[in-house]
């Protein structure tokens, strides 16, 4: 739980939307900073807390590093996926959340990969999809999509596809199978360097409960 205490410094907490709000929102409900249920009904993107010092961003998971690494926001919450794609050290990551678990594989039409000469990959995760290719000596085109990713091998725009595999149920959708898994993917905590420098006790506070939290959960 944060400390209760007068003249806080004002925090900005950028969080991911999609499958990660909600669990981060009862991560941050845990730990004492709450939103009411008309607050985030209302659409609006700067989201009050009940802590008057606190206030939430609520961005596209791609956007938080940006909005982190520009000191736009004093915290983000996003995937490890897109903090793989994200080239800054603007950002300290000093706590994986252990929420928002899925994996990053390479899937295709078949269980196998074709033997080919240049192997065409179709994924919104070009750098994660280059370094593994690279690493297992396969020449590959990525090709970036930034959505619909099982589309590119059932329409023969790509011969495999890098994604994010969660319940696997988009892939079976579309008669697509896991070829290789990539990286295990969770969500983290990220913070301005600037910001830590400037709102210690404010930034520290929150981290050190989170990380309370999920040591808690996790034994
Ligand atoms: C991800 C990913 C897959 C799907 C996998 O998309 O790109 O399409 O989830 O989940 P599953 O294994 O449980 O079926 P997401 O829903 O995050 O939306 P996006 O296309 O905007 O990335």
């Amino acid at each position: 739980m944060l400390h209760e205490k007068t003249n806080l410094k004002k925090i900005l907490i950028a969080v991911a939307k999609g499958r990660i709000l909600d669990e981060a929102l009862n991560l941050l409900k845990d730990v004492g900073v709450k939103v009411s249920d008309s607050e985030m009904k209302s659409r609006k993107l700067k989201i009050k807390t009940n802590r008057a010092n606190v206030d939430l961003l609520v961005v596209r998971a791609a956007d938080v590093p940006t909005y982190v690494d520009y000191g736009a926001a004093d915290i983000g919450i996003t995937g490890k996926d897109v903090l793989l794609e994200s080239d800054t050290d603007g950002y300290y990551e000093p706590l994986d959340l252990k929420i928002s678990k899925c994996r990053l594989c390479a899937a295709g039409l078949n269980k196998t990969r074709p033997d080919l000469p240049v192997l065409r990959v179709a994924t919104k995760y070009p750098r994660v999809a280059n370094n593994y290719y690279q690493g297992i000596g396969i020449q590959a085109e990525i090709i970036t999509l930034y959505g619909s990713m099982e589309l590119a091998p059932i329409v023969g725009l790509a011969d495999e596809i890098v994604d994010l595999v969660d319940t696997g149920k988009t892939l079976k959708a579309n008669n697509l199978s896991v070829i290789d898994d990539i990286k295990d993917i969770s969500s983290r905590l990220i913070v301005n360097k600037a910001s830590l420098k400037v709102k210690p006790f404010e930034i520290n506070d929150i981290i050190d409960a989170l990380q309370i939290l999920i040591k808690g959960k996790d034994g």
